[in-house]
């Protein structure tokens, strides 16, 4: 497998990363996964937005990527993934400092690391739906950066399909957040309900585009806070991310939902957003 390190593109084998590396010690990144659809990025100038914003959050320093798209339509084309549904996952760190401190110096040079990967997507869930849980919402309060610190999110995910779930809706005081790696939307009557952007939940690039599909095809939406206490009301609900895209929601572990299949707004979002990729 061909990966962009450092500067250059070489055989993965050949990265070599200190262990004294922020990322490695502190979990001291960021990350950004981008959905490549053939024969092109989706909407990548959001996500380099976006990856800039989660960089500058935590003091560091910003390359330019102005050749970002070329190098990873190289890093494609090496793998022989050209024609495959896939994925690019960019990670940057704070990069090397010994001795270990929690404190970091200002001068480091951050160690920045791409790959792609054949990444097919789940047809049978976006078809059929998913099986979602509850559960508490233990992540740190500044979910708005795309930190690589995932533990929380991690443990909290790994339980879940232990369990036989999809996904969890998580929530912060009976107050819905988002899932373990995803955007939450729901539905009632015709209007769609979201959770407002904060510190709680990461701006999903998904979660925009949906919410600008709305606008395009007159779909009511509303932005607000959402109890654990209406899931039972709902008609709809679905999670939102790169590589779900629009996945239906048909149980919820411990709910008496009114749905048990995916609903008509679901399938309309499904397809405009298809288009917006196939256009
Ligand atoms: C916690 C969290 N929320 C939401 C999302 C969805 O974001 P996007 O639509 O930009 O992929 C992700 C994606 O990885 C995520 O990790």
């Amino acid at each position: 497998m061909f990966v962009f390190f450092n500067g250059s593109i070489l055989e993965e084998d050949k990265v070599r990363i200190s262990p004294f590396d922020r990322g490695f010690q502190f979990s001291d990144g960021v990350y950004e996964v981008i959905r490549y659809y053939p024969k092109k990025f989706f909407k990548l100038d959001l996500h380099i937005d976006r990856l800039k914003r989660s960089l500058s959050e935590i003091e560091i320093p910003s390359p330019a990527f102005d050749d970002l798209e070329f190098l990873l339509m190289e890093l494609i084309s090496k793998n022989n993934i050209s024609e495959e549904l896939s994925t690019a996952y960019i990670q940057i760190t704070r990069g090397y400092q010994y001795p270990r401190r929690h404190n970091y110096s200002n001068d480091l040079v951050p160690t920045i690391f791409i790959s792609v990967e054949k990444f097919p997507r789940k047809k049978d869930e976006m078809i059929d739906g998913i099986k979602v849980g509850i559960g508490e919402d233990t992540r740190w309060p500044r979910c708005d950066i795309k930190s690589t610190m995932l533990l929380a999110a991690t443990l909290l995910n790994h339980r879940a399909v232990e369990k036989g779930l999809s996904e969890l809706i998580l929530h912060r005081n009976e107050k819905i957040t988002e899932g373990t790696h995803t955007n939450l939307c729901f539905v009632k009557g015709n209007s769609v309900i979201t959770p407002p952007l904060s510190n709680f939940i990461l701006p999903g690039i998904t979660r925009k585009v949906v919410l600008e599909l709305c606008k395009v095809h007159g779909i009511n939406f509303t932005e607000r806070e959402i109890s654990l206490s209406e899931l039972a009301e709902f008609d709809e609900a679905f999670i939102l991310g790169t590589t779900k895209e629009i996945t239906p929601i048909i149980e919820i572990d411990g709910v008496k939902t009114k749905f048990n299949k995916p609903g008509h707004v679901c399938r309309k979002l499904q397809t405009e957003y298809s288009r917006l990729y196939n256009g």
